[in-house]
């Protein structure tokens, strides 16, 4: 039996640390009234719609709906358990569990099926780097890599492997070890055959490259094919385990370095990613072959402001690394482009030029993102010929119009100007147009003020009044414990028309009966449902009036039993109607007369 970890230890590691100094290691936050203000690290977005409050040490976002206190933003950003959360910030306050970590850590709740779909490819990834390096088998594959420029190291530190040509190796392998083969499908190792139900292995033949989630555990594979085979890489197929979408190459390894540099190097491919670090670049990362997504984004966002993208560059490669930096610019980030000669990518260039040329004349001699978008517009352009040239300049000024400081818009005004032997005033009399037209656009979303999202997601949300009672209610009972009493005693046994609002204040009253004063953070460890906690950090954040005077608080009880009582007409009359049709009319006008009697108490 694992050991638990006691309920006043959690109380104490909570008065202990402040979510905002937490939060703000992984989120910038701005302070703005009484709460704080930054991008949401849970989802894509550039304008700052997750708020935390120091006062009830609670986060939510406004955009996605997270929320939650401190553990829960731990668990969800790191993707850990409670406990792991609750040991993390327990070490770095200093306070001793008393508990036994090596139990506690293994009681992790990862499901066992889930646990044996990681040690398969644990124990894959293994055995795949073995065949590589050391047996005959995988001899030709190792000189494939060698013939390629790949190093002894690169092939250890990227833990590259060889599976071998057979049908039924892995399925043999893994059977013995008493994985079950239905789960072993499931997490995309072997494949089943559809006329009689046996398996075979999904990587036959190919050089194996792990993929590692951010803590370094084996969740997918992607096997390259040695010769021309189709396809060139061979991935896992998404799996209860592993999410494209969410993974980006080497992350796990780069992280450190990244946020050390405070700059990351994106890459196009795996090759690209491993021969840049045999060229001194640790922070190289790649997606797996699809375009950036908004959860790379947003796991990026929380170690790094500064991006350096390096794609091929033939042209699905430039129009790649467009695509990837308006998406990195649009959320903020700092971007460089780095462009290299005759449409090769960075690997081959590394093997043609080696590391210093590719250090020198490629990195360090990267564009600014507007510096990179002056060549991009020009491509298929003939600037000899004036409609391709004043195409060409209103595209660049319409860029130009985008930038935010005023000295770099100046920069890139005269630049512009220069080139083309234009007058600045002419130049700037045109972008000041095309400024003023932007700003009207996006009026109402401007970076520095938060309120409009807020209240664009209340306006195209409106609720019936019984629901918006229900909330402030729940919203007053959470800040005052005689309130959430008397509440209690006006609904009279009557429940909250929304089943989850009823769910809330269940666990409240609970609350309420061990603790004496509310208390927003302790109160979300009492709820063990995802949803139900956002829903209350939700609430927590809608900005109330200090008191509900009496008045307002018999309104809201009203509206909620009101509901009630409309429901109860509406099933009256369908009673009585149907009362009538079976020609019992002294049933229908008893039914009749009690439908009166509820209508006079609306
Ligand atoms: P090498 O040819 O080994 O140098 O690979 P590369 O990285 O140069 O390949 P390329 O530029 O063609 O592709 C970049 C990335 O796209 C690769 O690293 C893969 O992640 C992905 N990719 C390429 N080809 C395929 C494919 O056939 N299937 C899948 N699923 N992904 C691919
Ligand atoms: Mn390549």
């Amino acid at each position: 039996m694992a050991d638990r970890i006691a309920e006043e230890k959690i109380n104490q590691i909570r008065q202990a640390v402040d979510i905002v100094e937490i939060i703000s290691e992984h989120v910038q936050l701005r302070k703005q009234g009484r709460n704080y203000f930054g991008l949401c690290p849970f989802h894509g977005e550039n304008t700052p719609s997750f708020s935390v409050s120091p006062d009830k040490q609670i986060f939510h976002c406004f955009g996605c709906g997270a929320g939650g206190n401190v553990f829960s933003f731990l668990m969800e950003l790191e993707g850990i358990s409670f406990q792991e959360a609750v040991i993390k910030l327990a070490s770095r306050v200093n306070i001793d569990l008393e508990i036994n970590l090596q139990n506690a850590q293994t009681e992790k709740k990862v499901p066992k099926e889930l646990q044996a779909m990681k040690d398969a490819h644990e124990l894959l990834r293994k055995f795949y780097h073995h065949l590589l390096v050391n047996t005959k088998e995988g001899q030709h594959a190792l000189e494939y890599l060698y013939e390629r420029g790949f190093s002894q190291e690169s092939i250890d530190k990227f833990q590259i492997g060889y599976s071998l040509n057979s049908w039924d190796f892995v399925v043999k392998f893994l059977s013995k070890r008493n994985f079950s083969l239905e789960w072993m499908e499931k997490a995309g190792l072997i494949i089943k055959r559809e006329r009689d139900g046996t398996y075979f292995d999904r990587f036959r033949d190919r050089i194996m490259f792990p993929i590692f989630d951010r803590n370094g555990n084996t969740i997918a594979f992607s096997g390259r094919a040695l010769g021309g085979d189709d396809p060139k890489y061979l991935n896992s197929p998404e799996t209860a385990i592993f999410n494209k979408r969410k993974i980006l190459y080497n992350f796990h390894q780069a992280k450190a370095s990244i946020k050390k540099l405070q700059h990351a190097v994106l890459l196009e491919g795996f090759a690209d990613v491993i021969a840049a670090e045999r060229a001194g670049i640790e922070n190289g990362i790649a997606t797996m072959g699809t375009s950036l997504t908004d959860e790379h984004i947003a796991l990026l966002r929380q170690s790094v402001q500064s991006i350096l993208i390096c794609y091929d560059s033939d042209n699905a490669g430039i129009e790649a690394a467009f695509r990837a930096g308006k998406l990195l610019d649009e959320a903020g980030f700092e971007i460089k482009v780095a462009m290299m000669p005759d449409g090769l990518d960075p690997d081959e260039y590394i093997k043609k030029n080696g590391p210093e040329k590719f250090r020198h004349e490629v990195i360090d001699a990267s564009l600014t993102w507007m510096g990179f978008k002056f060549l991009y517009f020009r491509r298929g352009k003939n600037l000899q010929n004036e409609g391709d040239r004043l195409d060409y300049i209103e595209e660049i000024i319409k860029e130009i119009s985008k930038l935010k400081m005023a000295v770099e818009r100046d920069h890139y005004m005269r630049q512009l100007a220069a080139e083309f032997s234009l007058s600045l005033d002419a130049l700037k009399q045109q972008q000041k147009q095309y400024y003023f037209a932007e700003k009207r656009k996006s009026r109402g979303t401007s970076e520095h003020n938060v309120k409009p999202a807020i209240i664009r997601k209340q306006a195209d949300e409106l609720k019936p009044a019984y629901y918006t009672a229900e909330r402030l209610l729940i919203a007053h009972m959470l800040k005052s414990r005689e309130l959430a009493y008397k509440v209690q005693d006006l609904l009279a046994g009557n429940m909250f028309n929304v089943d989850e609002h009823q769910a809330i204040i269940t666990y409240l009253i609970e609350f309420y009966e061990d603790h004496l004063e509310p208390d927003s953070a302790v109160f979300l460890t009492y709820i063990q449902d995802e949803n139900l906690r956002r829903m209350v950090a939700t609430i927590e954040m809608q900005p109330i009036s200090d008191e509900l005077n009496d008045q307002e608080l018999s309104d809201c009880i009203n509206q909620v039993l009101k509901y009630k009582k409309l429901l109860k007409i509406k099933e009256k009359e369908k009673e009585q109607k149907e009362a009538e049709r079976h020609k019992d009319f002294l049933t229908a006008a008893v039914i009749g007369k009690e439908i009166i009697q509820l209508r006079k108490s609306l």
